[in-house]
C-alpha cells in the first residue's frame, strides 16, 4: 500500500509518516517545508513540492500510483486568518482545490482530510458531536468548512471518498521521543507552558481568567497526537475496505482548563512555571470538548493517551530534547 502523506513534515505529518511506516506501507511525504522540518520525515520518500504547484503534482502521479492521499498542509492560526485571510482561502482552499483535482486526473479517489473543531465556531453543547451546527467565525474555520463541502460534492459526482477528521487540541509528542511540536512561532499553550517550565521563556501568559468557567480560565479537550494517527490509520483502513464518506470528531470528551494545564505541568515538570495574566485573546470559546462517540462506534478509535499527564509528559520529554540540541 502506498500513501501520500501532504506536509509530512510538519508537526501531525511527520507522527503519521512514522505511524504508517510501523504498519508497513510505502509512504511518499510531498511538502514544501515552508513550517516543515526535512529531519522530521523519518519513513519514507520524501518530495519537496507545493500542492499548489498543479505540473508537479501531475508528475508525481504519473511517476506511481497511491492508494491514498492524506492532507496535513494548512495554515492553523485562527487570528492570523482574520488579518491575512487572503492566505488562508488560498492555501487552505485554492490549493487543496487543486490537489482534489489532480487527484481526480490520476484516479486517485481515497482522500483523509484534517479538518477541525473550528468548523463548529461558538459551541451550543456541552460536548461538540456531529451534529452541531457549524458556523465557523472565522476564516480559518470557514476555509476547512468549505473543504469539507467541496468533499460531499465530489463524491457525489466523482465518486472521491473522503474522511474528515475534526481535531480538537492536538497535543503531546511521539511517546518514543523522536518526534513533537516544532512550530516557529510556537502559539499552542502547551509547548508554550513547557518553554516557560524549561526558561526557554520566562513565563506563560494566560489568555483571559474571566470566563464562565470553574477557574475562569478556557477549556479545550487535548488530545495526543498519537491517538490522532490512529483515528487516521482506521480511517484508511475504512476507505481501503470500500466504506463510504465521513466525518468524524476527534477529542477525548474530557475538557482541561489552561490553569488546569499549568498545574498538570507543574507537577509532571516539578518546575516553577511563572505565569502572567493577560485580556482575552479573540475568538476564542470558553469550553471546546468533542464527542467522539461516532469514532469510537463506528471505526472502533480507542485513545491511548487520554491521561492529560502523559500527554505533558511525552511533549516534556521532547521539549528537554529541543533543548539539549540547542
Ligand atoms: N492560551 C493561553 N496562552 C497562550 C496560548 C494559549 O492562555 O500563550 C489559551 C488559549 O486562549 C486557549 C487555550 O490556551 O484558551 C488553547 O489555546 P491553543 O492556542 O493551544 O489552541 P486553540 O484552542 O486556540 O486552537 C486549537 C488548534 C488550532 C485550531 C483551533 C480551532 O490548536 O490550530 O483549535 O478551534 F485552529
Amino acid at each position: 500500500m502506498h500513501i501520500l502523506v501532504i506536509g509530512g513534515a510538519g508537526y501531525i505529518g511527520s507522527h503519521m509518516v512514522k505511524f504508517l511506516g510501523r504498519q508497513g506501507c510505502r509512504v511518499t511525504t510531498l511538502d514544501n517545508l515552508a513550517g516543515g522540518h526535512r529531519d522530521a520525515v523519518l519513513h519514507g520518500d520524501f518530495v519537496q513540492g507545493d500542492i499548489a504547484d498543479r505540473a508537479g503534482l501531475d508528475a508525481l502521479f504519473r511517476g506511481q500510483h497511491f492508494d491514498a492521499v492524506m492532507h496535513f498542509a494548512s495554515f492553523i492560526q485562527v487570528g492570523e486568518s482574520v488579518t491575512a485571510p487572503a492566505r488562508y482561502y488560498q492555501n487552505n482552499l485554492v490549493n487543496t482545490l487543486n490537489l482534489l483535482d489532480a487527484m481526480r486526473d490520476a484516479n486517485i479517489d481515497k482522500f483523509i482530510f484534517s479538518s477541525t473543531a473550528a468548523i463548529f465556531g461558538e459551541p451550543r453543547s456541552d460536548r461538540i458531536d456531529e451534529a452541531h451546527p457549524r458556523q465557523p467565525i472565522n476564516p480559518y474555520g470557514r476555509t476547512k468548512l468549505m473543504v469539507e463541502q467541496v468533499l460531499a460534492d465530489y463524491d457525489a459526482a466523482y465518486g472521491l471518498k473522503s474522511v474528515c477528521l475534526r481535531y480538537f487540541n492536538a497535543a503531546g509528542a511521539d511517546p518514543e521521543g523522536e518526534l513533537g511540536e516544532r512550530h516557529e512561532p510556537e502559539t499552542h499553550l502547551i509547548p508554550l507552558v513547557l518553554r516557560a517550565a524549561s526558561g526557554r521563556r520566562p513565563h506563560i501568559t494566560v489568555f483571559g481568567r474571566d470566563y464562565d468557567t470553574p477557574d475562569g480560565t478556557c477549556i479545550r479537550d487535548y488530545v495526543h497526537i498519537n491517538d490522532l494517527c490512529s483515528a487516521h490509520w482506521l480511517a484508511l483502513q475504512s476507505l481501503l475496505s470500500g466504506g463510504g464518506s465521513q466525518a468524524f470528531n476527534l477529542g477525548n470528551g474530557s475538557g482541561f482548563s489552561v490553569q488546569q494545564v499549568i498545574d498538570t505541568a507543574r507537577r509532571v515538570t516539578g518546575r516553577e512555571i511563572p505565569v502572567q495574566y493577560a485580556d482575552r485573546r479573540a475568538g476564542d470559546p470558553a469550553r471546546l470538548v468533542a464527542d467522539a462517540t461516532r469514532a469510537v462506534a463506528q471505526l472502533g478509535w480507542a485513545p491511548r493517551y487520554a491521561a492529560l499527564d502523559t500527554l505533558i509528559e511525552h511533549a516534556w520529554r521532547w521539549e528537554q530534547k529541543v533543548l539539549l540540541r540547542g
